[in-house]
């Protein structure tokens, strides 16, 4: 196999940085194809905690390419930070490690202002973004009137695209959000500046994907957020603004339908979700309190706190047949040591009706009661298991349970932070 998907199958934090990373060391490229600096990937290696929000998860190793694709939104000032820091602490030496599509949009001073200003007006119905400017950036790539990473390089079109752009939201900022307007000029300035520093990175990645995928190449793409977050199969409106789901590898990184063979869900042993929305499976208690201070649930990006509940194989298996998953990597297993017994919602309840969808209608997802299996837990720690067979056998039942009520089997558990506390079942990869 030399093409490998991995994507989220709940609200986003499953622990994708982890797996990514993890199998990155078996990867030749490591592609982001969609989001931005909304999402924060966690690698913990050697002890070290890294956390990337923009470059992909392959960059800690030398010798892999990582690739920023069309589909994402790029804040080049985090960019330029996050490359900064990881160089200060002995990482992406080395420019050709990472490029960027000449074709990803760009996220401007004006979309964090509009960011901010809309969740401030929305108030209690506020969506809980990241505040980075996400929605604004991918709105004015649908209206045409987005900045895109090339323009950076080209002077001239760079200023009659920020010009026009501004005529539209100054108006907004002042008279809406009451704020001091941008100046058209010092905003080319800052971005003609963001363009040389990130020059030797950026070019027509679709041909370099094309080329290294007919070699042979083994190429992973690293999904963000979840699939509960995808703007049209997430529980909108409380979602981003980009597909998240496997189908958008097509589109956000210019690679056919025809070279995608494996793809993986990454699935977190609870629930979380950080932002607002429906969440059948909320543990508004102690429990829930707990599995945040033991799971270490705040925000990658934000320092937020997540909110936790029981896993909603519901919401799984919309993830399942939405992406077409080939495998399941079952990730922060060890969070759930001793709580007894543990609880599985297989269906939800909705005007006396069972079903086992998830419903289109926020308000509806907001009412449904859920139907749970439970199962029993276990005492003993895992972070020390490093095969299948020294997993408790209520652990590897809970394992078991999820491959019975998904169909897919689950092909990696995690245990703990680090990249040893992992077990591979299988990978073709
Ligand atoms: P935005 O992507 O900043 O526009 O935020 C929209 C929603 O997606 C909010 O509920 C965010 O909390 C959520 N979100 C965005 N990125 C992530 C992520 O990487 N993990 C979890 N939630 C996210």
């Amino acid at each position: 196999m030399s093409t490998l998907v991995i994507v989220g199958t709940q609200w986003g934090d499953e622990g994708k940085g982890k797996i990514v990373d993890l199998l990155t060391g078996r990867a030749d490229v490591v592609v982001r194809f969609q989001g931005g600096n909304n999402a924060g990937h966690t690698l913990k290696v050697s002890g070290e905690q890294i956390i990337v929000h923009l470059i992909p998860s392959g960059i800690l190793y030398p010798d892999t390419l990582n690739i920023i694709a069309n589909g994402m939104v790029v804040d080049p000032s985090v960019l330029l930070k996050e490359k900064e820091s990881l160089q200060q602490r002995g990482h992406f030496l080395k420019d050709k490690q990472l490029l960027i599509s000449d074709r990803a949009h760009v996220i401007m001073p004006y979309h964090r202002i509009i960011d901010h200003g809309r969740e401030e007006f929305l108030g209690k119905a506020k969506i809980g973004t990241t505040g980075r400017g996400i929605g604004p950036a991918y709105e004015d790539k649908a209206s045409r009137m987005g900045i895109r990473v090339g323009d950076l390089l080209r002077p001239d079109i760079l200023d009659q695209r920020v010009r026009s752009a501004l005529d539209e939201k100054n108006f907004l900022i002042e008279h809406r959000f009451k704020l001091a307007p941008l100046d058209p000029g010092q905003v080319v300035e800052e971005y003609l500046d963001y363009g040389q520093k990130l020059a030797p990175h950026i070019t027509d990645t679709t041909h370099v994907l094309y080329n290294r995928i007919s070699e042979g190449s083994r190429v992973l793409f690293e999904g963000a957020q979840g699939t509960l977050l995808d703007i049209d199969h997430g529980t909108y409106p409380y979602v981003t603004s980009s597909n998240v789901v496997a189908g958008n590898v097509c589109c956000g990184s210019g690679v056919s339908p025809t070279k995608i063979e494996n793809i993986w869900g990454v699935v977190k042993g609870y629930s979380t979700r950080v932002g607002q929305g429906g969440f059948p499976t909320e543990l508004d208690n102690d429990l829930g309190e707990e599995i945040r201070r033991i799971g270490g649930e705040y925000g990658a990006t934000t320092g937020r706190p997540r909110r936790c509940g029981w896993l909603d194989l519901v919401v799984v298996n919309h993830s399942v047949r939405l992406n077409g998953l080939t495998g399941i990597a079952l990730t922060k297993m060890d969070v759930l040591t001793g709580i007894s017994p543990l609880k599985i919602c297989t269906s939800y309840e909705l005007d006396g009706q069972l079903i086992d969808r998830v419903p289109a209608n926020t308000k509806d997802l907001e009412r449904v009661v859920p139907r749970y299996r439970e199962v029993k837990g276990w005492d003993e720690p895992l972070g020390l298991c490093r095969s299948y067979e020294d997993l408790p056998k209520n652990a590897r039942d809970y394992v078991e349970t999820i491959e019975h009520l998904t169909g897919v089997s689950v092909n990696l558990v995690s245990v703990g932070p680090s990249r040893e506390q992992s077990i591979l079942r299988k990978s073709s990869f």
